[in-house]
């Protein structure tokens, strides 16, 4: 089986080499080029392709990729919103992804922009650099007794539960899909209109698209904290920077961006970044942007590329894989 990688970082090549080492028939080829309409054709001569979560695999891909006998697509992620489900089905293209790697790994790193706005470590690190030992504008709070809306309660919003129970907050969960748990359930309403810190861990889908736009941001705590690991699309961004000007919200941590295809896994230092809102959003003080890297452990990256590897075994044997979406 001969597996086109697009979109290759040299951080996961030992991590893929190390998991096929066991499965000699999988030959895998790393590209570093996004896929895309304008790069699909490098998938020639592959019966299958690996993605991750920037790839665009829309209708139009598909059908090309089905021209050129790619039988397969292994999504080397758990979203999926990047592929268009239906129209690989039609063109009878099985998708597989990994479904869970490590939610502790992106929920830990939810944790890691909660306290990090909460007590204002980054800026902390910098003054103590330069000798600055001054607190005045580094005044923190605590998240014990403070109320947490999680929305999405599935493995990742379950483990940062856990998590925020530790500290002793209050845990307010959304999610249409989960019974009774360590928390306590609510409409999303009464989680807008109560916490002081709101996360998202829910998928991007149509009816989550800019599920936190004006009129969700204006239920909301003045001074809230809003942290999004999910999907960079669950927000309107526009409405999101509306906010911050009027002090609605008051700390935003994002490690996933609406625009961040064009941006982020890539060394933009020496760029003139042309999105206008990225660098409004990343000029606020109490903004904290980190560039995908939720998933980033290496418990996580062992997981992803053994579950990965094989999920395209599977295929290749013609199995059922239990990881199709
Ligand atoms: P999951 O499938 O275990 O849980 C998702 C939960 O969201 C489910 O319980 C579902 O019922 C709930 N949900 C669906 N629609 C909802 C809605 N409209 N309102 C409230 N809840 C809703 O998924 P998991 O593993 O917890 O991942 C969640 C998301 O995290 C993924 O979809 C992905 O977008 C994102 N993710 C981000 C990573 C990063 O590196 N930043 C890495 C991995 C995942």
């Amino acid at each position: 089986m001969k597996v086109a990688l697009f979109s290759s970082q040299k951080y996961e090549r030992a991590f893929f080499t190390e998991a096929a080492n066991a499965y000699p028939h999988i030959e895998i080829t790393h590209l570093e080029h996004a896929l895309k309409m304008e790069t699909v054709y490098l998938a020639s001569g592959f019966d299958a392709i690996c993605v991750f979560v920037n790839d665009d695999v829309n209708a139009c891909v598909l059908a090309e990729l089905a021209e050129l006998n790619v039988k397969f697509i292994a999504l080397r992620c758990a979203g999926f919103n990047n592929v268009d489900i239906d129209a690989a089905h039609a063109l009878g293209i099985q998708v597989v992804r990994v479904p869970a790697y490590s939610p502790e790994a992106v929920a830990e790193h939810c944790m890691a922009l909660i306290l990090t706005l909460a007590r204002k470590t980054h800026k902390a690190y910098n003054r103590v650099r330069e000798e600055n030992f001054d607190l005045n504008g580094l005044l923190g709070f605590n998240i014990h007794n403070k109320t947490v809306g999680v929305i999405g309660c599935g493995k990742i919003g379950q483990s940062l539960v856990s998590i925020l129970n530790g500290f002793g907050a209050h845990t307010l969960v959304f999610d249409p899909n989960v019974g009774e748990g360590s928390y306590t359930k609510v409409s999303l309403q009464m989680l807008f209109e109560q916490s002081d810190i709101i996360t998202l861990h829910c998928p991007l889908t149509e009816s989550t698209h800019h599920l936190l736009d004006d009129a969700a941001f204006q239920k909301m705590k003045t001074g809230v904290m809003v942290i999004n690991t999910s999907r960079g699309a669950l927000i309107d961004t526009q409405a999101c920077i509306k906010a911050l000007k009027s002090r609605k919200i008051g700390y935003l941590g994002l490690d996933v961006y609406e625009q961040e295809s064009e941006l982020f896994f890539k060394d933009r230092s020496e760029d003139i970044i042309q999105d206008d809102d990225f660098i409004r959003l990343s000029g606020f003080p109490n903004v904290l942007i980190t560039g995908h890297q939720g998933f980033f452990t290496k418990e996580a990256l062992t997981e992803i590329a053994s579950i990965t590897i094989s999920n395209l075994n599977a295929l290749d044997c013609g199995q059922v894989s239990p990881n199709s979406v």
